[in-house]
């Protein structure tokens, strides 16, 4: 969705006039292109989230939200449409396996619809939970900023000669999420209020979220930026280049144990070792509250081909893929990592800051203590 700027500000939306439509950019052509897709169908939802056309968890848990709703409308006049919605459900639930926002919003959409009788209420009530789904996501991104921001404004009025030299990995902005980000709120609000902020954009191999998309983001809202390479932060840190580090999530325990996009244990452990605080970014339905700890997080494995090949643009514009591999080489491709919660300084949500411990989550969501 355009603003009145006609940029992109928005991940996903609702066809202008049509209920029935669900919006997304593309994000596999980004930045080379700006592609608006359409998803009208269970097949379209599911296709869209599990070859990354969405990503990002906030982002796949709101679009899976949807996913349910165009399941109850695609299925409608079908004689066995119980079997059908069912067999569809698990699907999108299992599209993609580490971030648990999929399973938030599909345990969320299935509480709202059970024990409705009425099949066009049914439909109606699936499409206002995504909807109000979408919205709480909005918001606690908003919040999420807003909460994070002070960590930014201490370290400017430390050191106000400089800008604050903010590491992110992967992109936890607002193409991850519905508007905003995770990580990047914070950032996006200093930008706002004039702090002087220079983000570090490791590029994050394999698929390069990094440079491709927040680095995206960021050229488009003026955010001074640099791209780094993925083995660059540790050096940085030791250089004393790097003041803070946030990243997102894709399914926090209850000890803070945090599974993100592979390789942000590494910028963990550095940060640890050089005494930079490490922020972990994240709406309350990236926390899976049934997990103790971060050992039974599934790890996504991904095509070996996004280890093997790269993508980019030719010289004659076109989006290409090239191998860079030896023909006989094997690739392994895990999409996740899981950093300790020892390792995390702190956590940034919607209900504000806490440790990544299993007290500190639970003071900010007392409701969750009973679980
Ligand atoms: O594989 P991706 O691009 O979906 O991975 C995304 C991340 O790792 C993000 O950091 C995470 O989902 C948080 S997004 C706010």
């Amino acid at each position: 969705m355009k603003n009145e700027n006609q940029s992109f500000s928005r991940s996903l939306w609702i066809s202008r006039g049509k209920s029935k439509v669900i919006q997304i950019i593309d994000q596999r052509f980004l930045p080379f292109r700006e592609v608006v897709c359409d998803l009208n169908t269970p097949e379209d939802v599911i296709r869209a989230i599990s070859n990354m056309q969405v990503r990002g968890a906030p982002l796949i848990g709101v679009t899976a939200a949807f996913g349910v709703y165009l399941t109850l409308l695609h299925f409608k006049d079908n004689p066995d449409r119980e079997a059908h919605i069912e067999k569809t459900i698990r699907k999108i639930r299992q599209a993609r396996p580490t971030a648990i926002n999929l399973k938030t919003a599909v345990y969320l959409q299935l509480n709202a619809i059970s024990g409705l009788s009425n099949y066009e209420k049914k439909i109606e009530v699936a499409f206002q939970t995504a909807l109000k789904y979408m919205d709480t996501e909005i918001e606690a991104c908003r919040k999420i900023g807003e909460n994070g921001l002070p960590l930014i404004e201490t370290l400017y009025n430390k050191n106000p000669s400089r800008p604050v030299r903010i590491l992110t990995h992967c992109n936890a902005g607002w193409l991850a999420t519905i508007e905003k980000g995770t990580a990047l709120a914070p950032v996006y609000l200093a930008h706002e209020k004039n702090i002087p902020v220079h983000v570090w954009v490791d590029e994050t191999r394999p698929r390069n979220q990094g440079t491709r998309l927040t680095a995206w983001e960021l050229s488009q809202a003026g955010v001074s930026h640099s791209l780094i390479t993925d083995n660059t932060g540790g050096f940085l840190m030791q250089q004393g280049k790097v003041d803070l580090v946030i990243t997102g999530s894709d399914r926090t325990a209850l000890n803070g144990d945090t599974a993100n996009k592979i390789g942000t244990y590494l910028k963990a452990l550095a940060a640890k070792d050089n005494g930079v605080p490490f922020f972990v970014a994240l709406p309350s339905s990236s926390i899976d509250w049934s997990l103790e700890n971060g050992d039974k997080i599934p790890i996504e494995k991904r095509d070996p081909d996004e280890v093997l090949f790269i993508e980019g643009l030719s010289a004659s514009g076109k989006i290409e893929k090239i191998k860079i591999a030896p023909d006989k080489s094997m690739a392994e491709n895990y999409g996740f990592d899981v950093t300790p919660g020892r390792l995390i300084t702190g956590l940034i949500t919607e209900k504000g800051l806490c440790k990544a411990n299993r007290k500190g989550i639970l003071k900010l969501f007392p409701e969750k203590s009973g679980l």
